[in-house]
């Protein structure tokens, strides 16, 4: 095929273009034939340009062909639009057409290529290559490799070196199920994807590269959700001679220059910081979303004032009444909403949500005729009540009082209107405890993973006070979102063999775990640290997407498919030969 002419994108021609020969290309994607005249939108991945024929022009007879998505290359004159389109940057111009040439034509679509669709997910997946033709996709893509390019040119610049490690491998430590590959050459042996390179980045260390970065696939099987995918991408780094400061000056600087490059925006450093108790105390969960208040309150104190035994017996109980002042709730929600909130938060636990509205005057409705003017009193200082207020109370053990109210909060947060969305708030959860208690296998396990360093203060305390043990551990959240999370490590054999002791590892488990991995610490080894920031959700934040799906070019389905391809799919008779796997039935 011949050469194809290319003057101009379909996005840089203006009215002083004016009467210069032009050549374009591009999908035709608005046809309009007003009988004499053709107008078709000519769209490329920069914008759209109006292109024209009228009946006397040489190449009407081809324009009139054209139906939508066919792919043009045009040569034509630039003219100036009679009827001009504000709403595009080449609305002032039109090119009328002197050669058209169709290099493919196109069924009709399966679903419409504009911004707004209807086509349900399924479709838009099933047929991804045209979802991602419309612009808004092209768009969050372009987005994306914006925030890649600033990683990488901030980290250059401070001298990280990007470093790939494996993708088959041995099973990393985050805590998912592993993906694994059948070996073929070693039948009955498999290799792990990595949950994360978090093995190989600390060898790295050890290796004395000093400082690692990588743009990592990361491979997990968990549930699904609009901000988890079974494969995903983290900006991965880690450092030698570090401790959280430093870890935390790199990343500030990073994400200063992410969101300047890609969005023009300046983000104030440091970054607030906020320990992890007072977040799980304030908003009821680690990744707060700071935009607006509405801060929830531990108000056991004035409960055993109150004649009501289904909060005195939860406090005698070793738990706590938590409650939220839902401000201007009062008017908004009714008794049926109400009861529809404690439905939904039974999913945490909750036995229910007591309530009260205050007129300004008096309490009314759910558990007002227990609050005397005394205890009324105490609540109008505590939580600052005003008129037409609605208090909303969680009574339970600690973790299903705020799991359930973390949860109203963020309801709330958008149901009254009180996120800002164009605001990015980035903040720092830090001092987190370094082990949680795990109810089904009545053990400790790691918080983070068992590699991370316990504050100095707790680093001989690992096994004679495991549950006030707080570690060098960090998450970096925006918007409710954890973005990212990062530990210093442990470079110390002992105190890493107190961590797999505290965590109920035998020497041997670990040993047959991570053995090749604690050999290398046994030869030097650094104090190291770093982080890993999720891509997709920085770039699904960035473009105000409402899931990851939409910043990914061929993501899975919620239930892990992929509808275009259908993978997973069973593979050939002689492939599991090859491989001498045979398949039992296994009853459920
Ligand atoms: P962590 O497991 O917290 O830490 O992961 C870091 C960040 O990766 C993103 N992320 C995901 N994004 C999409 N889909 C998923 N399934 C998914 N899982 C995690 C999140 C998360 O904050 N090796 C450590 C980091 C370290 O210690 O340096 C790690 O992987 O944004
Ligand atoms: P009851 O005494 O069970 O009729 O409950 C009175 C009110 O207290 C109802 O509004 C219940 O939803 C609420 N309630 C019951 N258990 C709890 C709890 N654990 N925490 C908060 N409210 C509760």
């Amino acid at each position: 095929m011949a050469k194809i002419n290319r003057t101009h994108n379909n996005n840089s021609l203006r009215l002083n273009n004016v009467n210069e020969k032009v050549s374009l290309v591009g999908w035709a994607s608005k046809i309009r034939n007003l009988g004499g005249l053709i107008f078709i939108d000519l769209r490329d991945r920069y914008g759209i340009t109006q292109i024209v024929a009228k009946p006397n022009n040489p190449c009407y007879n081809v324009m009139e062909q054209v139906r939508n998505e066919y792919v043009l290359s045009i040569d034509g004159v630039v003219l100036e639009r009679e009827s001009k389109n504000k709403n595009i940057p080449t609305g002032d111009i039109e090119v009328e057409v002197t050669k058209c040439t169709i290099l493919s034509e196109a069924e009709q679509t399966p679903l419409i290529i504009a911004d707004k669709t209807d086509a349900l997910e399924d479709v838009r997946m099933k047929y991804r290559y045209l979802d991602l033709r419309r612009p808004i996709m092209q768009h969050n893509l372009m987005v994306r490799h914006e925030i890649t390019k600033a990683a990488r040119n901030y980290l250059d610049s401070q001298d990280f070196i990007e470093i790939e490690t494996p993708i088959f491998g041995k099973s990393t430590p985050e805590g998912a199920r592993d993906y694994v590959v059948p070996s073929r050459v070693h039948p009955g042996k498999f290799y792990a994807l990595p949950q994360s390179p978090q093995i190989y980045k600390q060898l790295l260390m050890i290796s004395g590269m000093e400082k690692y970065y990588q743009i990592a696939r990361c491979f997990r099987d968990e549930d699904l959700r609009a901000d988890r995918q079974m494969e995903f991408t983290q900006i991965d780094l880690e450092m030698s001679f570090v401790d959280e400061e430093d870890v935390f000056l790199v990343m500030e600087g990073m994400m200063k220059k992410i969101f300047k490059d890609v969005m023009n925006i300046d983000i104030k450093t440091p970054l607030p910081r906020l320990k992890f108790d007072d977040s799980m105390e304030r908003y009821g969960n680690d990744k707060p979303d700071t935009r607006f208040g509405l801060e929830l309150q531990t108000v056991n104190d004035i409960a055993l004032d109150m004649d009501f035994s289904v909060f005195k017996d939860v406090i005698n109980n070793n738990g706590v009444v938590k409650c939220i002042n839902v401000k201007k709730g009062g008017e908004k929600y009714s008794r049926k909403d109400i009861d529809n909130f404690a439905e939904q938060i039974k999913k945490f636990g909750a036995k229910g949500l007591a309530w009260f509205k205050y007129d300004g005057i008096n309490v009314s409705g759910g558990i007002s005729k227990f609050i005397t003017p005394n205890v009324l009193n105490k609540f109008i200082n505590r939580l600052n009540l005003e008129k037409d207020d609605l208090v909303l109370f969680v009574a339970d053990k600690k973790n299903v009082a705020n799991a359930s109210l973390s949860y109203l909060r963020n309801f709330f947060g958008k149901d009254l209107n009180l996120i800002d969305e164009n605001k990015f708030n980035l903040l720092w959860i830090v001092d987190w405890p370094s082990f949680e208690w795990d109810e089904e296998e009545g053990r400790y396990v790691a918080a983070h993973h068992p590699f991370t360093m316990p504050k100095d203060e707790w680093k001989d305390k690992l096994l004679t006070d495991p549950a006030h043990c707080y570690s060098k551990c960090y998450d970096i959240v925006l918007n409710g979102f954890e973005l990212g999370s990062g530990s210093i490590r442990i470079h110390e054999q002992k105190v890493q063999k107190d961590m797999f002791k505290a965590i109920g590892l035998t020497e041997e488990q670990a040993q047959e775990k991570f053995g090749f991995f604690l050999e290398a610490f046994k030869y030097g080894t650094p104090p190291h640290g770093g982080i890993a920031i999720g891509l997709d959700r920085l770039a699904m934040l960035l473009t105000h997407s409402t899931s990851i799906r939409d910043v990914i070019a061929f993501p899975k389905s919620a239930s892990a498919v992929c509808p275009m391809s259908e993978a997973p799919t069973p593979i050939d008779e002689y492939q599991l030969k090859e491989l001498k796997i045979k398949f039992e039935t296994v009853e459920k």
